[in-house]
Formats: structure tokens, sequence, C-alpha cells
């Protein structure tokens, strides 16, 4: 490969396409952000307990299966139309079983440093049980399978949820937490997404963390209204001792720089 074409290649994979999703982006000290692949998941699994998570069994399959993030993939090609499309053909084949669905939104992201291995992960995807909640606030005067459709549809395509974000001890305050949640911002961002969030536990230094990161931290305990994504007030509590973050953007953003 010529400098030049070995130059352009590089240029690509550090923007936001497919290729620097399959390929990792050089966006920390020493280490590439890219989408997990089967031979990550053990490592992947070693890590999220640090976030006080574990790893489930279907992120795992879709993981190996190459569907987790099919739809983003699809979207990093063509904009939110394309990932919009992705999506509404996997509901049209499994509506009675949306998860599937939802797992072409899942980002499992991994940050690899070239002597290291796997010392990051980050874990995302619109969380179905939110639908599901969103569900029982319905008027009871609507048709019911047309309302559950337009509810599964707008919830797998407006929120996400940060599961969890992990940094091998050792390798922290370099940067690497900050890059992985930069990339998983920027994709979601990209393929139309209105608000992305996720549910702390009350460490010291989480909230500086997040906040710097453009997130809004709330109070201990205090709901998220999920109007945006819905139409209509519908509010989720976190857990025990757990606090939101979140970030909402406008339809149309692109990708803002922080
Ligand atoms: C949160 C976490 C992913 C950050 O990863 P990272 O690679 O160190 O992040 P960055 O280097 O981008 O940012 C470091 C900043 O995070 C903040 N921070 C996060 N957790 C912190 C902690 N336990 N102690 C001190 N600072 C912390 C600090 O503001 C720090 O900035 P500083 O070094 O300038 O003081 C990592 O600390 C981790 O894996 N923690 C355990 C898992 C976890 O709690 N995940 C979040 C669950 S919601």
């Amino acid at each position: 490969m010529s400098k030049g074409s070995r130059l352009r290649a590089r240029k690509k994979s550090e923007g936001l396409s497919e290729h620097g999703l399959i390929n990792g982006w050089a966006d920390a000290a020493g280490v590439r952000v890219r989408q997990a692949r089967a031979g990550d998941l053990s490592a992947i699994a070693d890590l999220v307990p640090l976030a006080g998570v574990g790893l489930e069994d279907v992120l795992r399959e879709a993981v190996t299966a190459e569907f987790a993030g099919a739809a983003l993939r699809s979207g990093l090609r063509g904009g939110p139309d394309a990932f919009h499309r992705h999506l509404a053909e996997q509901f049209a084949r499994s509506f009675d079983d949306p998860l599937q669905a939802y797992l072409h939104a899942a980002l499992v992201l991994v940050a690899e440093h070239r002597d290291r291995g796997i010392v990051g992960t980050l874990i995302a995807y619109p969380p179905i049980n939110v639908a599901d909640d969103h569900l029982q606030v319905l008027p009871a005067d609507v048709d019911r399978r047309e309302a559950q459709r337009r509810v599964v549809m707008l919830g797998a395509i407006g929120l996400a949820k940060i599961k969890a974000v992990a940094v091998a001890e050792a390798e922290r305050r370099r940067g690497i937490g900050a890059a992985l949640l930069k990339r998983c911002r920027q994709i979601y961002v990209h393929c139309g997404y209105l608000l992305l969030y996720g549910a702390m536990p009350p460490t010291p230094g989480l909230s500086a963390f997040y906040r710097r990161q453009g997130f809004d931290v709330m109070e201990p305990g205090a709901p998220l209204d999920m109007w945006m994504v819905f139409g209509v007030h519908s509010r989720i509590l976190p857990g025990a001792d757990e606090r939101f973050f979140f970030r909402r953007f406008q339809p149309g953003t692109v990708h803002p720089g922080r």
C-alpha cells in the first residue's frame, strides 16, 4: 500500500463510519475503540462487573452471530433513514419478538490496547422494558395493537441506555472511558436518537466524569421523563441509591464535537 493510500485509509478510520466502528478509531493513549467481536466476549464479561452489571446471554449471542449493532452499522452507512429502514425490516420480521430488533440497535464497544489487549468496554442499547412500561400508561380507549407497535418502535429508535462503561483499574484516567462514551454518543446521534441515558451508583468521581462528557446528572432517586421520545409524559425511576445521567439531542443533530 502506498503512503498516500495508507494515509487515506487512516483518515477514513478516524471519522465516523462503519469502517471505523468495525476496525477501530485510535482515540486514546495507545488504544483503539471498536465494536466487539466474539473473541472479545470473555474480556468483556470480566470487565462489566466493575460497573456492577453482568453480560446478558442475549447480547453474547447477538455479538457472536454478528447482528448486535447491525442497524447502527446501516445507519453509519446511510444515516438515520437507513437505520430506521433496517429496524423496520427487523420488526416486520419478528414483531412478536421485538427483542431481536432491539438487539440490532445494541452497541458493544471495546477499547483495545496494542500491547495489553481489551482494557475497556461500553454496552448500550434501547431498553425494551421502558417501552413495555410505557404501554401501561396508554389510555384505555386506544387501539392496543397499533399503539403497542408505535411505542415499541419509538422506544427502539428514540432512546438508548448506557448499561455499562468499564475500564480496567490500571488503565484509568487516560481518557479511555471518555473515548468510549464519545463514540457511543456519536453513533446513536448519527442514527437519529433523541435521548441517551444511564443510571449510576454513588461512586465518588462518577458525576464529574459524566458531566465532563456533556451529560446532565440528576439528584439521587429523581425520575427521568420520557416525553421527548414517546410524546407524552411517562417517568422512569432509578434503582435504590442510583441517579440518572442523560443527554438529549435535537432531531437532525449530527454528532456534535463534545
Ligand atoms: C468511570 C470509568 C469508566 C472512567 O474511565 P477512565 O478511563 O478512567 O475515564 P477518563 O480517563 O476518560 O476520565 C477520568 C475521569 O473520571 C472521573 N472519575 C470517574 N471515576 C472515578 C473514580 N472512581 N475516582 C476518581 N475519578 C473518577 C474523574 O473526573 C477523572 O478525571 P481526572 O483524572 O481528571 O480526575 C472508570 O473509572 C471505571 O471503569 N469505573 C468503574 C466502573 C463504573 O463505575 N462505571 C460507571 C457505571 S455507571
